[in-house]
């Protein structure tokens, strides 16, 4: 009998492949994992299961994505519906009904004039689709000198050259010398000495936004395009904003004609309590990327939803041509699109972003709880999101965090570790007895690892 893909995907369900060197994996120590594999192979709500058959609690919601639980019913039938209808269409001068209705509901869901919704298909395209929105739009607008961007120490933007461009972290940029040209970054926010086992938003750290003054001073406000942050930094170890600081960098950019973009690639979609960060602070920035929550990771998707002001600086010249030579050949993918209005009526139907809100109070009692647990020197919360900061074993930096990761997972835990901070951001279907037999395993470890 013939083999079907079909019969593979089942038959590899319950084992580990015998070739794992073919694959290079992302983000990951390859000869370390291939040594020691940790394999998943199916997920029902709050839970996987590895390849040995045992039952995994996603502490993550995979990598900050899959925020109404797995295996949601509803997402899988409007993609399978979709892929039986039509399985692609050209995005390019050619379209589809289900990008339009997204793009409207999406808008729709943004606080004020951020109408207009441009596909990707991850938060790498995002950011790099936003970052050169906003040079078209100042070069639209009759100021092409706008070509300065500036990001953020420990900012995470993803991976295209764009995106590690505006990036503050070291790792990412090294290997990969020849970056943009023009871009500069405000200091981090983080702060042990003043504010460690802070609950929610730090006091001290608002001042850290003039720096941005600084900057235009330095470069001069007509050099500079946008300023890129995320509003919560989160694959750098959960770093909150300090209260005012974000509503202070609005202000300046508003001064200064600068572009604000929010990477809300992880705040998006209730992480913090709210449908966005931008939501939960009230701040209207320019540009916001998107991406994981948007189809509840079930099919891969980024948007960039924009300010109408900007929108339509590009909406000019004759009609036959075109206004912004950027695209890709799966922008806006039926498929895709069939999972993000599938998820985002999850959403609302289950009242997600509120239930997050409401269970934040427990979570962040469950976060503080480890105040007194062996090398712990802070802890941080926002939303549904913790960070648990660990003193670093000396000369070997995130070893330690590690080590706890791997012990969860022993557990029947996933969590997330960078550098030696463990990261947790729960899917909001969470309840609180996960909660609970989160940090009871996590108190465990950090008592246990060296
Ligand atoms: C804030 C932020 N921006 C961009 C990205 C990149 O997204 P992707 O991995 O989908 O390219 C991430 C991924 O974690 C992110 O957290």
């Amino acid at each position: 009998m013939s083999t079907t893909a079909a019969s593979v995907v089942d038959d590899l369900a319950g084992k580990t492949p015998n070739n794992l060197d073919a694959l290079w994996m992302p983000f990951t120590a390859n000869r370390q994992f291939k040594a020691n594999p940790r394999l998943l192979v199916s997920a029902e709500g709050m839970h996987y299961r590895s390849v040995d058959g045992r039952e995994i609690l996603d502490g993550t919601a995979g990598l900050w994505c899959v925020n109404a639980g797995h295996g949601r019913k509803e997402i899988i039938e409007a993609v399978q519906r979709q892929a039986e209808r039509m399985d692609y269409a050209p995005s390019f001068q050619m379209a589809h009904p289900l990008q339009f209705e997204l793009a409207a509901r999406l808008t729709a869901m943004l606080p004020g004039d951020l109408d207009h919704a441009f596909f990707t298909n991850s938060g790498s395209e995002s950011v790099d689709t936003a970052l050169k929105i906003a040079l078209a739009y100042h070069q639209a607008n009759g100021e092409p000198g706008r070509t300065r961007l500036i990001g953020r120490e420990r900012g995470y933007h993803g991976v295209g050259f764009g995106g590690i461009s505006v990036g503050g972290i070291g790792n990412n940029r090294r290997q990969f010398r020849n970056q943009l040209p023009e871009v500069d970054h405000l200091p981090h926010t983080h702060s042990l000495e003043h504010n460690a086992f802070s609950r929610g938003q730090p006091e001290w750290g608002a001042h850290l936004a003039d720096s941005l003054t600084s900057l235009i001073q330095l470069h001069g406000a007509d050099s500079i395009a946008a300023v890129i942050v995320e509003p919560m930094a989160g694959s750098t170890g959960v770093l909150i904003p300090p209260a005012g600081y974000l509503r202070r960098l609005r202000n300046i950019c508003d001064q200064n004609g600068i572009l604000l973009i929010f990477d809300e690639v992880i705040t998006g979609f209730g992480r913090l309590g709210a449908s966005f960060a931008c939501e939960l602070f009230d701040i209207v920035p320019d540009i916001v990327t998107l991406a994981k929550g948007l189809t509840n990771a079930s099919v891969p998707m980024g948007g960039v939803v924009v300010r109408k002001g900007i929108h339509d600086a590009l909406m000019t010249g004759p009609e036959h041509l075109i206004e912004l030579f950027h695209g890709y050949t799966y922008s806006g993918h039926p498929l895709a699109c069939a999972a993000g209005l599938a998820a985002l009526d999850v959403y609302r139907q289950d009242e997600l972003f509120d239930r997050a809100a409401d269970l934040a109070p427990y979570w962040e009692e469950a976060v503080h709880s480890l105040r007194d647990r062996k090398h712990v020197i802070d802890l941080r919360n926002l939303g549904l999101v913790a960070g648990i900061e660990l003193e670093p074993r000396p000369g070997k930096p995130t070893t330690r965090a590690y080590d706890a990761f791997v012990r969860c997972f022993e557990e029947g835990l996933l969590v997330r570790t960078t550098g030696d901070v463990i990261a947790l951001s729960p899917p909001l279907i969470v309840e609180r007895s996960h909660i609970d037999r989160m940090f009871g395993v996590i108190g465990d470890t950090l008592d246990q690892v060296a």
